[in-house]
């Protein structure tokens, strides 16, 4: 069965079946494997996409169910030689540690900036819920998401 959905922009089609998950999709079938299959259970975030607009949990989502939707992912959100205001923002203040949840966080917390420019720590700590940090590096990330809004020129 075909599927043709939006993926960073451009049309492709999916031959397969439909009740496979848009996360296993993009990672075996696209070679995307930003979004990182963790949980696959819609408890971590690490999996984190934007389809139409919104921050989801691609384990959970059934590729059919994007069909004619936009798919955007860590790859897509920025170009590689000039990456996302928060992913330059999280490097300056050293949030990776192992990385997993990095594309997860940075796909989240770009849907509440892109909603809300100017979040309070407190709005950032509830973007962000659905994302876990096994390095428990949340106060970094907070911070970094924090020092753009003195920078807020530099966002996309
Ligand atoms: S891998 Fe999807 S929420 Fe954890
Ligand atoms: S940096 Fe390791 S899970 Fe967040």
């Amino acid at each position: 069965m075909a599927t043709s959905f939006r993926l960073n922009g451009e049309t492709v089609i999916y031959h397969g079946d439909p009740r496979t998950s848009l996360l296993n999709v993009l990672r075996d079938t696209y070679r995307l494997t930003g979004a990182k299959a963790v949980c696959e259970e819609g408890f971590c975030g690490a999996c984190t996409v934007h389809v139409d607009g919104e921050a989801v949990p691609s384990c959970l989502r059934p590729v059919g169910l994007v069909a004619d939707c936009s798919v955007t992912t860590i790859e897509g959100l920025a170009e590689r030689d000039a990456p996302h205001a928060l992913q330059a923002a999280f490097r300056k203040h050293d949030v990776v540690q192992c990385g997993m949840c990095f594309p997860g966080m940075v796909m989240s917390l770009s849907k509440l900036l892109e909603e809300n420019p100017s979040p309070s720590r407190e709005e950032v700590k509830r973007g962000m819920t659905g994302n876990m940090c096994r390095c428990t590096g949340y106060e970094r990330i907070i911070d970094a998401v924090m020092s753009l809004q003195d920078n807020a020129e530099a966002r996309p």
